[in-house]
């Protein structure tokens, strides 16, 4: 029988202790490597022979079962040799869930040591095929190489030889980041007003951008932002069609190539719309929509390839490469729900933050059905911004046109064309008619296209009924006899089908709704005389009112951090955002995730960079400037809740660029992390600054957001968050709520805060904003929200060891 090691998910036991015991594990057991689980047995001499160690677990030992939950953690006592202070080096393995990279591992020195020829040479000595350096780190913040090893046992001869060495650890990977489509996108309220103005295709108005561009004329001129992601297709038109120096994106380096192994200077990739789409929510230049930050200068740094994931030493390789290009900005695509603040990735972005003053911008993570504490790692490093995800307003599709004539441009039965939104596959050959399988122009009819057919499909679109089997019997089926596409037509009432899989096969798809299908169908049969009908594309797309517009994304992580820092930093749209796509892919399209709310923040910091003051041109000013602007988005559950939805899932609110770019005033600090109520930060200073002209007086309250409880009974993370009413109270030291400022001054305001009244068993997590109103609102003076964050009841006694981790 053998037991995993359940490692602590979200808290409390200190990174140090868990590298200790896992030495303890290795030096004790004889363990492989690679596999962080051992026997009863074991477990059983560790406990009996290793000072100071502590397991948790049933009692006795000798009842565990396969799967019981078990922990180890090591007295405080820094004589012991495995105490996290001593001087031996913590070799960290993997776990049988983690994510690494077989056999590659991270070798950290103490920083003063020098000599990376000697150990570089004693590598290059061993025979040829043991190890094979991967990437070197040598200096700051790392004294670091990441090494391939044939067989991991050479490990142990490394750090025998090299006293030097403080840490060894697997090369982690993350995951490609997640986009929250099903098939395309996920466009809510089709059948509502079909908008003809385009200018709703960016949720520009609702953050401020479009006033930026209108009265500012600021369009991120002379700013440069990195992007590390999937690589871009830059021969997009929209993007400038070129790629190096005096094109939009001028930077650029692939460190994967579509195989993963074939890194190149050219970071153009098409097989993928990730890395695309989001260098357009950025920079984006086309005929009928702007980026946020239109004149801004590219580094398009590819990490991922067409398939797979990518290894931390490669994203740190390409963080440190953008730097080197002279980015200001720089835009991550690291995903991966952690929590952690302290992880190797996170200590190079302080260092390009603090040390160079690079502006790092994250996203949140789209893990919104996970519960709290699911904040994506390395966004919880305290000096990048973490961006949460709400809805535009409007979603856009592309849509096509019927017609019986090879002209297409007007429709059939009114003189107006019918415009038909589909979700899907822009690229397919429409040179042809469209043809149906089973008879009759209801767009509910029984196992359509289920069964192989015998009619002669060959080289037509197909209109196919949803229902009675999967989408890919009914593709497999069309493309056996040789359709060129399909549109699949839904058979409820409403919105096209969203969840139409295409299984990986490879003919195009559309998915329209019941109504449009059935308008076509019968066009079909009035027309079967007249050469059929014909569809042909619309030149742009056509947007719609989206009904959850505004609200945040369901999908979108919430935080806190683990040690409770208020993250997520600020809410920008993510939530079906039109943008560019490889010219392969149809050029642009819709999308959604955080990964399209952290661009827009990046857009953002451009013109920031643009508009402010050198003076400001650092992350702590970016961040308070975001958060003191920002506006508190509301619950989506009004009739109950009639307040700002939790700051665990919107940070500050929502992004407000004309405050950020003309205000006059500044509060800080601008976020407020009170801790659980053992260590209430309960006394909040904040100071006031005005630099405008005249005088302005603020009046301060507060304003409470939804609660939120984030554990079941049981102990474990609640996927769903109960909702709860939790109102902290806030009074001011010197009984003055109302606080003046001169200008060119700064005043500050002492505050003193108490948790809610909830059970302190339920670890209420309460949030709210201090809202500082201006007596006379100007676009200098806005008023100004300070979010802050609470945990109710002891966090400490919180059951930690969690078996669906899958975490480093
Ligand atoms: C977008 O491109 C057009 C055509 O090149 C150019 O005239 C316009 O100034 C650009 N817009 C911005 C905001 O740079
Ligand atoms: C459309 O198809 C017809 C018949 O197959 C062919 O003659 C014609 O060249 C095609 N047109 C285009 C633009 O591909
Ligand atoms: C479509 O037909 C199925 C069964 O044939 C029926 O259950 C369903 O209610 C119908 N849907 C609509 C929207 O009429
Ligand atoms: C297209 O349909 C219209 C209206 O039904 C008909 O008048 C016209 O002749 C048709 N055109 C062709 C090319 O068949
Ligand atoms: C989130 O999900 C709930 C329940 O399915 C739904 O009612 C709500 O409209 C969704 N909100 C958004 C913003 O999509
Ligand atoms: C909360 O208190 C604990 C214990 O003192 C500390 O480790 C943790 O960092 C604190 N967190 C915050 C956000 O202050
Ligand atoms: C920005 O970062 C997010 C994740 O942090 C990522 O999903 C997105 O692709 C990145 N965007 C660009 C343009 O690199
Ligand atoms: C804890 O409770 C939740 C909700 O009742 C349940 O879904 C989950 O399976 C329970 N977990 C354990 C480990 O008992
Ligand atoms: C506030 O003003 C004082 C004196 O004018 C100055 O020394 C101090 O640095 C200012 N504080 C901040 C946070 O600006």
């Amino acid at each position: 029988m053998r037991i995993a090691v359940f490692r602590t998910r979200r808290a409390f036991i200190p990174l140090g202790v868990i590298y200790a015991l896992t030495a303890a594990l290795l030096e004790l057991s004889g363990l492989p490597s690679d596999i962080l689980s051992l026997s009863v047995a074991d477990a059983q001499r560790i406990s009996d022979s290793v000072k100071n160690v502590k397991v948790f677990g049933p009692s006795p030992l000798t009842s565990l079962k396969e799967d019981d939950l078990l922990a180890f953690s090591l007295a405080d006592d820094p004589s012991s040799p495995l105490s996290s202070t001593s001087a031996s080096p913590v070799i960290r393995v993997a776990g049988a869930n983690d994510r690494v990279v077989l056999g590659a591992y991270w070798i950290d020195f103490v920083s003063g040591f020098d000599q990376h020829d000697r150990f570089s040479q004693w590598v290059q000595s061993q025979e040829p095929g043991q190890i094979l350096i991967r990437h070197e780190f040598w200096g700051e913040p790392l004294n670091a190489i990441s090494l391939e090893f044939k067989d991991t046992a050479m490990l142990k001869e490394i750090v025998g030889l090299f006293p030097e060495i403080k840490l060894v650890e697997p090369v982690a990977v993350y995951s490609k980041p997640k986009t929250m489509s099903i098939f395309m996108d996920n466009i809510h309220a089709f059948m509502s007003t079909r908008e003809k103005d385009l200018s709703n295709v960016t949720p520009h108005k609702e953050t401020g951008v479009a006033q930026v561009h209108e009265s500012l004329k600021l369009f991120g001129k002379g700013i440069k932002v990195g992007i590390i992601d999937s690589g871009t297709d830059y021969k997009n038109p929209a993007l400038g069609g070129c790629f190096g120096k005096g094109c939009k994106v001028a930077y650029g380096y692939d460190f994967v190539g579509d195989d993963g192994k074939s890194p190149d200077n050219d970071p153009r990739s098409t097989c993928d719309g990730h890395g695309t789409h989001v260098s357009g929510i950025i920079a984006a230049n086309s005929t009928y929509f702007l980026g946020v930050a239109p004149q801004s200068t590219l580094g398009s740094y590819r990490v991922f390839p067409c398939v797979g994931s990518a290894p931390n030493d490669i994203i740190i390789k390409a963080l440190l490469r953008a730097a080197e290009d002279g980015m200001d900005v720089i835009n991550l695509s690291l995903g991966g729900p952690g929590g952690w603040n302290q992880e190797r990735e996170a200590l190079v972005i302080d260092m390009l933050s603090e040390k160079l003053g690079i502006l790092v911008v994250a996203a949140a993570g789209n893990e919104g059905d996970m519960g709290a504490f699911e904040m994506g790692s390395p966004g919880v490093s305290r000096s990048a911004i973490s961006v949460s995800s709400n809805e535009n307003p409007y979603s856009s599709s592309w849509y096509f046109v019927a017609s019986n004539s090879s002209k297409v441009t007007t429709g059939l039965d009114q003189n107006q064309p019918r415009k038909i939104p589909f979700l899907g596959d822009k690229v397919m050959d429409l040179n042809t008619t469209l043809a149906q399988i089973a008879p009759g122009i209801s767009g509910n009819v029984t196992a359509d296209a289920c069964k192989p057919t015998t009619k002669d499909i060959k080289g037509k679109i197909v209109l196919v009924r949803r229902g009675d089997c999967t989408f890919a019997q009914k593709l497999k089926n069309m493309m056996k006899a040789k359709a060129t596409g399909v549109i699949i037509i839904n058979n409820l009432v409403g919105e096209p089908a969203t969840s139409v899989s295409k299984s990986g096969l490879k003919i195009p798809v559309r998915s329209i709704s019941r109504e449009d299908g059935e308008f076509l169908l019968k066009q079909m049969q009035s027309q079967s005389k007249n050469g059929g009908i014909r569809i042909a594309d619309g030149p742009s797309p056509i947007t719609v009112k989206n009904t959850v517009g505004g609200l945040l994304s369901n999908f979108t992580s919430l935080g806190p951090d683990s040690e409770l820092n208020l993250k997520p930093d600020i809410t920008a749209p993510g939530g079906n955002i039109w943008s560019t796509f490889p010219l392969s892919m149809g050029g642009f399209g819709s999308d959604s995730g955080t990964s399209m709310a952290s661009p827009y923040i990046a857009g953002c910091a451009a013109l920031f960079l643009q508009g402010r003051p050198k003076s400001e041109h650092n992350s702590v000013a970016f961040k308070t400037a975001l958060q003191n602007a920002a506006r508190p988005i509301l619950d989506g559950n009004p009739q109950r809740f009639n307040g700002p939805a939790s700051v665990l899932q919107q940070g500050a609110g929502l992004v407000q660029m004309m405050e950020v770019l003309t205000s006059s005033v500044s509060i800080s600090p601008s976020y407020v992390s009170l801790n659980d109520t053992l260590h209430l930060n309960g006394r909040q200073t904040f100071t006031i600054t005005n630099l405008g002209k005249n005088p302005v007086t603020y009046r301060v309250d507060l304003l409470s957001a939804v609660g939120l409880t984030p554990f079941e009974r049981n102990g474990t993370v609640a996927v769903l968050p109960k909702k709860t009413f939790a109102t902290a109270s806030m009074k001011s030291a010197s009984s003055v709520q109302t606080i003046r400022v001169d200008p060119g001054s700064n005043a500050t305001l002492d505050l003193d805060f108490s948790g809610p009244k909830n059970n302190p068993l339920l670890h209420v997590l309460y949030s709210g904003f201090i809202r500082f109103r201006p007596e006379k609102l100007d676009k200098s003076t806005p008023m100004i929200s300070v979010p802050f964050l609470g945990m109710k009841g002891d966090y400490k006694t919180v059951a930690v060891f969690d078996r669906s981790f899958g975490l480093r």
